[in-house]
């Protein structure tokens, strides 16, 4: 469903920020992409959703196909009516704009497809959405804003979802929650999700094969089951290993609380 092959990208034709990356998701796939800090995570769903070029960044070599189909000068609207969509690190909704706005807004992906938006269904997987649907969606929690995110990405009716780092700074129970609705809506609806995460227990609850990454490149790849028992995933990203790995992790959430 999705391929990217040896991918080459650098921002303002200075700082590389992939060398060489190679994933790919099949159709009905949960994979997780995991990483550390400016591990490049962010910038491989930018290039997967051609958005690299909103921040002076490019595709300098290799090449991504969705469906089949290079994805090369492919607009990013045309890419969402194709059935891509990509949730923003950082939940970006339109704050001044109610809750059901901000979903109607995420309709425009339908134009053309023949399709009537459904918000009823996001209503179903996000109940707390639908008692605050008139509200303004800047005043939402960290929580229901994701699950805004999430529900623009449902109202596109998308075929595969990127999803970036669902879970930050958000308490364990409504991690929980947007977690089963990510499960449900991919064995419900058969989307295919590419999730890219730093809580890899989250991620490997849901995922069942798993990409590492550091410096722009691929170092570890197989499937769940498999990489839990891996030492450097239990020490670096599962928290059980010695101190150090903690240590990262802490500092990295204090690092994205003063971004977001
Ligand atoms: N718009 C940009 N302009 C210049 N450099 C950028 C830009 N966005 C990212 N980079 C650089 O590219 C590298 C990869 O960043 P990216 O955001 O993809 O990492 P990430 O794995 O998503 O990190 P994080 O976990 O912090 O979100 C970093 O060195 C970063 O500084
Ligand atoms: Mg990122």
């Amino acid at each position: 469903m999705l391929e990217i092959e040896n991918i080459e990208v650098s921002y303002h034709h200075t700082v590389q920020a992939l060398r060489g990356l190679s994933l790919h998701v099949g159709p009905g796939e949960i994979v997780a992409l995991l990483g550390t800090n400016g591990a490049g995570k962010t910038t491989t769903l930018k290039a997967a959703s051609n958005l690299l070029a909103l921040e002076y960044g490019a595709l300098e070599a290799g090449r991504i196909r969705f469906d089949g189909k290079d994805t090369r000068g492919m607009a990013p609207d045309a890419l969402v009516r194709a059935g891509l969509f990509h949730v923003r690190e950082g939940r970006r909704i339109f704050a001044e704009m109610s809750v059901e706005e901000n979903l109607i807004a995420a309709s425009y992906a339908l134009e053309g497809r023949g399709a009537a938006p459904d918000f009823e269904r996001v209503y179903a997987f996000f109940p707390r959405l639908a008692e605050r649907r008139g509200q303004v969606a800047g005043y939402l929690s960290g929580g229901e804003q994701q699950m805004l995110a999430f529900g623009r990405a449902m109202v596109a009716r998308p075929r595969m979802i990127l999803m970036d780092e669902p879970s930050l700074g958000l308490a364990p129970k409504v991690v929980e929650e947007i977690f089963e609705a990510i499960r449900r809506f991919n064995a419900e609806e058969g989307v295919t999700i590419l999730l890219v995460e730093q809580n890899a227990a989250v991620a490997f609850s849901v995922a069942s094969r798993a990409y590492v990454m550091e410096h722009g490149q691929i170092v570890m790849e197989g499937d769940v089951a498999k990489l839990r028992d891996d030492p450097d995933i239990r020490d670096f990203y599962l928290g059980m290993g010695a101190g150090g790995s903690f240590r990262a992790v802490k500092h990295y959430k204090r690092r994205k609380r003063w971004l977001s």
